[in-house]
């Protein structure tokens, strides 16, 4: 249902949102560059390249670059099913498809960065609730590999959405990893963690 009403945004309303996804970042900017005294300032910053009615996230990788971010992406494990490395992502990464058709960089092991040393990873998701819950796509691979954070990590991580995605409550399981944020076209959501 949720799924269905993101896919029917038309493709203006879709550029539309991801123009404001960027710009909402940029709006916030102080909160992501600020060193020490923000739970969401960044440097190091996993992102996801858009597969499928997601929010298209190129016009927050072009700001994140701008603001001179370092950015991973995900690839899947070659060896530890369902669960994602995170690997360097510069203009000229060499990329390929995977198994689920969504294009990654080519494992090269000198550029995988180990999760806990990421300062933010921004997760794709199906629907949020004002909690700070996420709802994936079901296959567990962001909870599988944020479950290997340690207890007294400081790793945001920060849900990306169009505002439709919001509903009362999202089904909470007990392997469910929540959000430190949300960023919408309209606004940033921050929850207390
Ligand atoms: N930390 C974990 N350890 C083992 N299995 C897990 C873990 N996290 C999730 N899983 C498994 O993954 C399955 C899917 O989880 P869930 O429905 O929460 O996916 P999701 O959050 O929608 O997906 P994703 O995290 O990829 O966006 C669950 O049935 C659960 O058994
Ligand atoms: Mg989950």
């Amino acid at each position: 249902m949720i799924r269905q009403r993101r896919n029917a945004l038309s493709p203006v309303a879709q550029q539309q949102a991801a123009q404001g996804l960027a710009l909402q970042f940029t709006q916030h900017l102080a909160l992501f560059d600020t060193p020490q005294t923000d739970k969401l300032a960044m440097q190091h910053v996993a992102i996801y390249l858009t597969h499928e009615g997601e929010i298209d996230t190129a016009p927050l990788i072009a700001a994140l670059q701008a603001a001179g971010k370092t950015l991973y992406l995900p690839v899947l494990h070659p060896f530890a099913p369902g669960f994602l490395i995170f690997q360097r992502y510069e203009p000229n990464t060499p990329m390929r498809q995977n198994r689920f058709g969504i294009a990654e960089p080519m494992l090269n092991c000198h550029e995988i960065k180990p999760v806990a040393e990421l300062d933010s990873i921004f997760t794709p998701l199906v629907a949020f609730d004002l909690q700070g819950q996420r709802l994936g796509m079901g296959g567990g691979f962001y909870d599988r590999t944020l479950a290997q954070l340690p207890a007294n990590h400081r790793c945001a991580i920060i849900g990306l959405a169009h505002d439709c995605q919001l509903v009362d409550t999202v089904p909470n399981e007990p392997w469910d990893h929540p959000l430190s944020a949300i960023l919408t076209p309209s606004r940033l959501y921050t929850f207390k963690r």
